[in-house]
Protein backbone atom coordinates (compact mmCIF):
# COMPACT_ATOMS: atom_id res chain seq x y z
CA UNK A 1 0.00 0.00 0.00
CA UNK A 2 1.60 3.40 -0.88
CA UNK A 3 2.05 6.27 1.44
CA UNK A 4 -1.21 7.62 -0.62
CA UNK A 5 -3.45 4.68 -0.13
CA UNK A 6 -2.31 4.54 4.01
CA UNK A 7 -3.22 8.44 4.80
CA UNK A 8 -5.78 9.42 2.44
CA UNK A 9 -7.82 6.70 0.91
CA UNK A 10 -8.52 7.77 -2.97
CA UNK A 11 -7.80 11.25 -2.84
CA UNK A 12 -3.60 10.70 -3.53
CA UNK A 13 -3.72 13.58 -6.20
CA UNK A 14 -4.06 15.78 -2.79
CA UNK A 15 -0.96 14.18 -0.62
CA UNK A 16 1.12 16.72 0.23
CA UNK A 17 4.93 16.14 0.67
CA UNK A 18 6.74 18.47 2.70
CA UNK A 19 10.58 17.05 2.21
CA UNK A 20 12.24 19.67 3.97
CA UNK A 21 13.11 19.30 7.87
CA UNK A 22 12.27 15.58 8.48
CA UNK A 23 10.46 14.43 5.39
CA UNK A 24 7.21 14.96 6.82
CA UNK A 25 4.28 13.73 4.81
CA UNK A 26 1.23 15.41 5.81
CA UNK A 27 -2.31 15.31 4.14
CA UNK A 28 -4.48 18.13 2.84
CA UNK A 29 -3.95 21.50 2.42
CA UNK A 30 -4.92 23.24 5.61
CA UNK A 31 -1.34 21.45 6.79
CA UNK A 32 1.02 23.61 5.04
CA UNK A 33 0.29 26.83 6.77
CA UNK A 34 1.28 24.90 10.25
CA UNK A 35 4.59 23.15 8.74
CA UNK A 36 5.91 26.40 7.42
CA UNK A 37 4.98 28.00 10.82
CA UNK A 38 6.33 25.12 12.32
CA UNK A 39 9.98 25.59 10.10
CA UNK A 40 10.57 29.23 9.51
CA UNK A 41 13.68 28.65 7.94
CA UNK A 42 12.09 26.30 5.87
CA UNK A 43 9.49 29.20 4.84
CA UNK A 44 11.94 31.30 4.02
CA UNK A 45 13.86 28.64 1.93
CA UNK A 46 10.70 27.68 0.38
CA UNK A 47 9.62 30.76 -1.20
CA UNK A 48 12.24 30.04 -4.32
CA UNK A 49 12.54 26.31 -4.35
CA UNK A 50 11.57 23.08 -3.13
CA UNK A 51 13.24 19.45 -2.86
CA UNK A 52 10.80 16.86 -3.13
CA UNK A 53 11.24 13.10 -2.24
CA UNK A 54 9.88 11.01 -4.95
CA UNK A 55 10.93 8.05 -4.17
CA UNK A 56 7.81 6.39 -3.10
CA UNK A 57 5.65 7.65 -6.27
CA UNK A 58 4.83 4.12 -7.77
CA UNK A 59 4.08 4.30 -11.88
CA UNK A 60 0.46 4.89 -12.53
CA UNK A 61 0.88 7.17 -9.76
CA UNK A 62 1.27 10.87 -8.71
CA UNK A 63 1.63 13.47 -5.81
CA UNK A 64 0.95 17.33 -5.54
CA UNK A 65 2.98 19.32 -4.07
CA UNK A 66 2.16 23.41 -3.42
CA UNK A 67 5.11 25.47 -4.42
CA UNK A 68 4.57 28.93 -4.27
CA UNK A 69 1.23 28.42 -3.07
CA UNK A 70 0.13 26.69 -5.82
CA UNK A 71 -0.20 22.93 -7.04
CA UNK A 72 2.40 21.44 -8.90
CA UNK A 73 1.88 17.90 -10.39
CA UNK A 74 4.26 15.03 -10.30
CA UNK A 75 3.41 12.01 -12.24
CA UNK A 76 5.04 8.73 -12.91
CA UNK A 77 3.66 7.41 -15.68
CA UNK A 78 2.87 3.91 -17.22
CA UNK A 79 4.02 2.77 -20.38
CA UNK A 80 0.35 3.27 -21.74
CA UNK A 81 0.28 6.50 -21.09
CA UNK A 82 3.68 7.56 -22.25
CA UNK A 83 3.00 5.79 -26.00
CA UNK A 84 -0.09 7.36 -26.08
CA UNK A 85 1.93 10.93 -25.21
CA UNK A 86 4.15 10.04 -27.89
CA UNK A 87 1.25 8.29 -30.60
CA UNK A 88 0.00 12.15 -30.68
CA UNK A 89 1.09 14.81 -33.80
CA UNK A 90 1.75 17.86 -33.42
CA UNK A 91 -1.35 18.79 -35.67
CA UNK A 92 -3.66 17.58 -33.65
CA UNK A 93 -2.49 20.00 -30.80
CA UNK A 94 -4.59 23.05 -30.00
CA UNK A 95 -1.07 24.74 -27.94
CA UNK A 96 1.90 23.35 -29.95
CA UNK A 97 4.03 25.09 -27.55
CA UNK A 98 5.92 22.91 -24.94
CA UNK A 99 5.40 25.70 -21.53
CA UNK A 100 8.23 24.27 -20.36
CA UNK A 101 10.26 26.59 -18.72
CA UNK A 102 13.29 24.14 -19.00
CA UNK A 103 12.83 23.40 -22.95
CA UNK A 104 12.43 27.69 -23.90
CA UNK A 105 10.69 27.69 -27.51
CA UNK A 106 10.40 24.03 -27.87
CA UNK A 107 7.01 22.21 -29.64
CA UNK A 108 4.53 20.18 -27.55
CA UNK A 109 5.96 17.04 -28.42
CA UNK A 110 5.34 14.75 -25.61
CA UNK A 111 9.49 14.15 -25.06
CA UNK A 112 9.75 18.45 -24.61
CA UNK A 113 7.08 17.84 -21.34
CA UNK A 114 8.83 14.79 -19.74
CA UNK A 115 12.04 15.48 -17.42
CA UNK A 116 13.53 12.10 -18.21
CA UNK A 117 13.99 10.60 -22.24
CA UNK A 118 11.98 7.46 -20.87
CA UNK A 119 9.44 9.67 -20.33
CA UNK A 120 8.32 8.50 -17.13
CA UNK A 121 8.35 11.71 -15.06
CA UNK A 122 6.07 14.15 -16.10
CA UNK A 123 5.62 17.15 -13.64
CA UNK A 124 3.90 20.49 -14.23
CA UNK A 125 1.31 22.94 -12.55
CA UNK A 126 -1.79 22.39 -11.21
CA UNK A 127 -3.52 25.07 -12.56
CA UNK A 128 -5.69 24.79 -15.35
CA UNK A 129 -4.72 27.35 -18.12
CA UNK A 130 -8.11 28.97 -18.54
CA UNK A 131 -9.55 30.31 -14.96
CA UNK A 132 -7.24 28.64 -12.90
CA UNK A 133 -9.22 25.67 -11.59
CA UNK A 134 -7.02 22.20 -10.26
CA UNK A 135 -7.81 19.62 -13.00
CA UNK A 136 -8.25 16.60 -11.74
CA UNK A 137 -5.74 13.15 -12.67
CA UNK A 138 -5.30 10.01 -12.68
CA UNK A 139 -6.73 9.18 -16.41
CA UNK A 140 -9.69 11.74 -16.04
CA UNK A 141 -10.85 13.30 -18.64
CA UNK A 142 -11.37 11.66 -22.30
CA UNK A 143 -7.92 11.96 -23.30
CA UNK A 144 -6.50 9.83 -19.74
CA UNK A 145 -4.53 12.59 -18.47
CA UNK A 146 -6.50 15.54 -16.48
CA UNK A 147 -10.06 17.03 -16.77
CA UNK A 148 -11.05 20.53 -15.33
CA UNK A 149 -14.65 20.12 -14.25
CA UNK A 150 -15.17 24.04 -14.02
CA UNK A 151 -15.68 24.04 -17.43
CA UNK A 152 -14.21 21.23 -18.79
CA UNK A 153 -10.89 21.42 -20.47
CA UNK A 154 -9.37 17.83 -21.60
CA UNK A 155 -5.60 17.35 -20.66
CA UNK A 156 -4.06 14.34 -22.41
CA UNK A 157 -1.02 11.97 -20.42
CA UNK A 158 1.13 14.84 -21.60
CA UNK A 159 -0.75 17.78 -19.75
CA UNK A 160 -1.65 19.52 -23.23
CA UNK A 161 -5.02 20.91 -23.72
CA UNK A 162 -7.25 18.87 -26.06
CA UNK A 163 -10.53 19.82 -25.70
CA UNK A 164 -12.38 22.87 -23.47
CA UNK A 165 -11.65 26.36 -23.24
CA UNK A 166 -8.34 25.88 -21.60
CA UNK A 167 -5.81 27.69 -23.97
CA UNK A 168 -2.79 26.35 -23.10
CA UNK A 169 -1.04 23.00 -22.07
CA UNK A 170 -0.76 22.84 -18.15
CA UNK A 171 2.63 24.74 -17.66
CA UNK A 172 6.12 23.07 -16.49
CA UNK A 173 8.05 25.50 -14.19
CA UNK A 174 11.44 24.80 -13.69
CA UNK A 175 12.57 21.65 -12.23
CA UNK A 176 15.23 19.14 -12.28
CA UNK A 177 16.17 15.67 -10.48
CA UNK A 178 19.42 16.25 -8.25
CA UNK A 179 19.60 12.99 -7.31
CA UNK A 180 17.63 9.74 -8.48
CA UNK A 181 14.88 10.10 -5.60
CA UNK A 182 14.94 13.86 -5.38
CA UNK A 183 13.30 17.19 -7.93
CA UNK A 184 14.12 20.47 -7.02
CA UNK A 185 11.42 22.76 -7.78
CA UNK A 186 12.63 26.28 -8.37
S1 LIG B 1 -10.83 26.78 -15.08
FE1 LIG B 1 -10.43 24.85 -16.00
S2 LIG B 1 -11.91 24.74 -17.56
FE2 LIG B 1 -12.24 26.71 -16.72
Amino acid sequence: MSHAEDTQGTRRDFLYYATAGAGAVTAGAAVWPLVNQMNPSADVQAASTLRVDVSAVERGTQLTVLFLGKPVFIRRRTDDEIAAGRAVELSELIDTSARNANLEGADATDQNRTMDEAGEWLLMSGVCTHLGCVPLGDGAGDFGGWFCPCHGSHYDTAGRIRKGPAPENLHIPTAEFVDETTILLG
